[in-house]
């Protein structure tokens, strides 16, 4: 039996994703996670495609 992924719209922030997942890159390159990380979803993250926390400097607001 798979586990269960979540993934959750944080209100004006990120993307948390919580489960295992196989991420990969547009290259084909698959990207190390943990069971629990967060996606930017606002643009401003130096470490896209992970969330780095700019979206609060950022004033980053969902429509
Ligand atoms: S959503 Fe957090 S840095 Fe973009």
């Amino acid at each position: 039996m798979s586990e269960k992924v979540t993934m959750r719209v944080k209100p004006n922030g990120s993307i948390r994703v919580t489960g295992t997942v196989e991420f990969v890159d547009g290259d084909g390159n698959v990207i190390e996670t943990k069971t629990d990380f967060s996606l930017c979803r606002c643009g401003h993250s130096k470490e896209k495609p992970m969330c780095d926390g700019s979206h609060r400097e950022a004033g980053f607001q969902a429509e």
